[in-house]
């Protein structure tokens, strides 16, 4: 039941009618003002620390360590664009990433499979239905970083992102983001390279508390996640969602992101 999971009294996602449309308005206001919205308080409480225990045995044997150098882009090389550009310097990001497949008995499983949620997030960004991957790895990820690990500045490939934060580091593990920091007209390298050199004065913090669920367009907003301090881990839930059913990451990703095929 959603009413389980989630704050259904503050967030109806699941029931039609005004309240829902009120929420739906709320999130799609916000969503075209700042790139992205939040609801705070989403997750119940219950829900988080039930996932925070189902996932704790798993670290140690069953996460996989996802560490990689790599540029803004997430790409080689950017056709036209010298090789030495400050905008291509080299990043690097570690994190422990735990598979949908090991935590399908989880609150935050029931949440990502439930249709209220896509059917919620597609109302909100006026796209047409949204999809759960078939893919169990790639669905929805649990993801922690440890004192000194970061999630480097990049773009997102995917048209938006659904993370839910599950446990929130004493210090640091903050979301600092650079709104339209390029279009599809304007690549904007010299500003890319000026906010990799910590010269941008545009950058903001996001700062939310576990159970919050943000939503976020990263296609043209640069954005990154800053190391924890101290030896509380930052543990943040991301679901993935495909505007067609049964999507499954190719071969090539599920290595690249996870280090195993099945
Ligand atoms: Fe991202």
């Amino acid at each position: 039941m959603i009413e389980d999971l989630i704050e259904t009294h503050l967030f109806p996602i699941h029931r039609d009618g005004p309240e829902r449309e009120a929420l739906v308005a709320r999130c799609r206001n916000e969503m075209n003002a700042t790139g992205m919205f939040n609801l705070h308080g989403f997750l119940k409480s219950e829900a988080i620390a039930e996932t925070l225990a189902a996932a704790e045995p798993l670290w140690a044997e069953k996460s996989f360590t996802h560490q990689r150098a790599h540029n803004i882009y997430f790409k080689k090389e950017i056709p036209g664009l010298d090789p030495d550009h400050p905008a291509l310097r080299e990043l690097n990001t570690t994190n422990h990433t735990l598979c949908g497949d090991l935590l399908q008995d989880t609150p935050v499983a029931q949440l990502y499979y439930d249709p209220a949620l896509p059917r919620f997030l597609a109302d909100v960004m006026e796209t047409g239905p949204l999809y759960p991957m078939a893919d169990q790895l790639a669905a929805f990820n649990v993801m922690a970083y440890h004192e000194g690990e970061a999630l480097n500045w990049h773009f997102d490939r995917s048209q938006f992102t659904v993370t839910l934060l599950l446990q929130k580091p004493e210090i640091g593990g903050g979301f600092e983001y650079r709104s339209d920091l390029r279009s599809a007209d304007d690549p904007n390298y010299d500003g890319v390279a000026k906010l990799l050199t910590g010269e941008d004065d545009q950058v903001q913090l996001l700062d939310v508390e576990p159970g919050t669920l943000n939503v976020f367009k990263g296609v043209n907003t640069a954005h990154r996640v800053t190391p924890p301090k101290g030896p509380k881990r930052r543990i943040i839930t991301v679901m993935t969602y495909y505007d067609y059913p049964g999507a499954w990451f190719t071969d090539e990703e599920r290595m690249g992101f996870y280090g195993r095929l099945h």
